[in-house]
């Protein structure tokens, strides 16, 4: 079946016990159970509402099991609670700010240390990895600067070695990319963003590729109780069901934006790997649908980059992407002010730097809004 047609029928779109066409909210928080024991009990080990969107994230994923979130730091926080005392855990260098913060200022608590890599090299990858590496988390393309990392080596690598392979596959969705046909262990998403896609709830997945780990995520799911609500979970599904429409004509916009941005004298560079000059472009070829609607681009000045947050008219200047409106943001104090300066500059993050993730406006209202604040 196409991944189209998927989004739409997986099986669990349907309220199993009423026919319903859109799951009900089962806005409820215990089941009686006089009679006998039915499938659900409370609503933190399982919910009807959850259980739909959960099985539909699964089988777009391609995993045995999804399980949904309060939000996507507390997937990642449970995923990252798989491993424990004297485990290392290695990481992209410019991951998500959250991810950063939570590898290098909560994981050391439980015992758990890590390495921020580039995860592009390949070799850097094998040199870091230390006798007690249990797992590799990528995002890939990265956030901000839209990096690409080769999935299917990594995942074929780390197999062999008997080490987890983790995702955030957020900026991508399984619309454009499945990590786990590559051998991915675990896909984590922020829902938020795009699956979402109408700015309007915070939420997390997490999808097992294997039924071991499947186990383990939902028994800390359950323990750390930071599920999704049923109203939450039903945002979700309805943000999914139009998924494919609206990711084809933001990556559209998003080329479009990119490729004008580019011959801008006041644009030193832009970060999209959809143009064809971008270093991840064919590697991201091969291994996605699409090139994504999120592209960075580095001013000639902060001044700049200050000026267009505050005179441009349609993008929403604020923190989150893979709305249906236009959203950008300054990475520097936004999704990445919880990493030092210092190494911020290093990574290439610079003041001068901004995110555009481009929603369902006219790709030409958002050049001409963006072109009249640079001249
Ligand atoms: C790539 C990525 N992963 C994870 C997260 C965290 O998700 P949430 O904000 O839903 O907790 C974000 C949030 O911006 C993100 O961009």
């Amino acid at each position: 079946m196409d991944i189209a047609t998927k989004l739409l029928h997986t099986g669990a779109e349907t309220d199993p016990y009423t026919g319903a066409v859109s799951v009900p909210i089962y806005q409820v928080s215990t089941f009686d159970q006089k009679e006998e024991l039915s499938e659900y009990e409370y609503s933190r080990s399982g919910n009807p509402t959850r259980a739909a969107l959960e099985s539909i994230i699964a089988q777009l994923e391609g995993g045995v099991a999804g399980f949904a979130f309060s939000s996507g730091m507390a997937a990642i926080a449970a995923v990252t609670l798989l491993f424990g005392n004297g485990d290392h855990i290695l990481a992209p260098k410019d991951v998500y700010g959250g991810t950063y913060r939570i590898l290098s200022k909560a994981c050391g608590r439980w015992g758990i240390s890590y390495n921020f890599i580039d995860t592009t090299d390949f070799e850097q990858i094998v040199q870091a990895v230390q006798p007690n590496t249990k797992a590799i988390l990528l995002e890939s393309p990265s956030n901000p600067l839209l990096k690409v990392s080769d999935l299917p080596k990594i995942c074929a690598w780390a197999k062999e070695r008997g080490l987890i392979t983790i995702v955030d596959n957020t900026f991508m969705t399984p619309y454009l990319q499945r990590p786990i046909e590559f051998g991915a262990d675990i896909v984590v998403h922020s829902a938020t963003k795009f699956l979402g896609g109408h700015s309007d709830v915070v939420a997390g997945l997490a999808v097992a590729g294997t039924k071991e780990l499947a186990n383990q995520i939902g028994f800390l799911q359950n323990t750390l109780g930071g599920i999704l609500g049923p109203q939450d979970s039903w945002l979700i599904m309805r943000g999914i069901k139009t998924l494919k429409v609206r990711m084809d004509f933001a990556q559209q916009g998003a080329l479009k934006i990119a490729q004008a941005l580019a011959k801008h004298p006041k644009v030193k560079h832009v970060f999209y790997p959809g143009l064809p000059d971008d270093p991840g472009h064919m590697l991201l070829k091969s291994q996605a649908d699409g090139f994504g609607a999120v592209l960075s681009f580095e001013l000639q000045t902060p001044d700049l980059a200050r000026q267009l947050m505050t005179k441009v008219k349609y993008p929403a200047v604020a923190v989150s992407l893979g709305g249906v409106e236009s959203i950008l943001s300054y990475p520097a104090t936004m999704s990445h002010a919880s990493v030092p300066p210092q190494e911020r500059s290093a990574l290439g993050i610079s003041d001068a730097l901004l995110r555009l993730s481009v929603g369902l406006e006219s790709p030409d209202d958002l050049l001409e809004d963006l072109f009249a604040v640079l001249e």
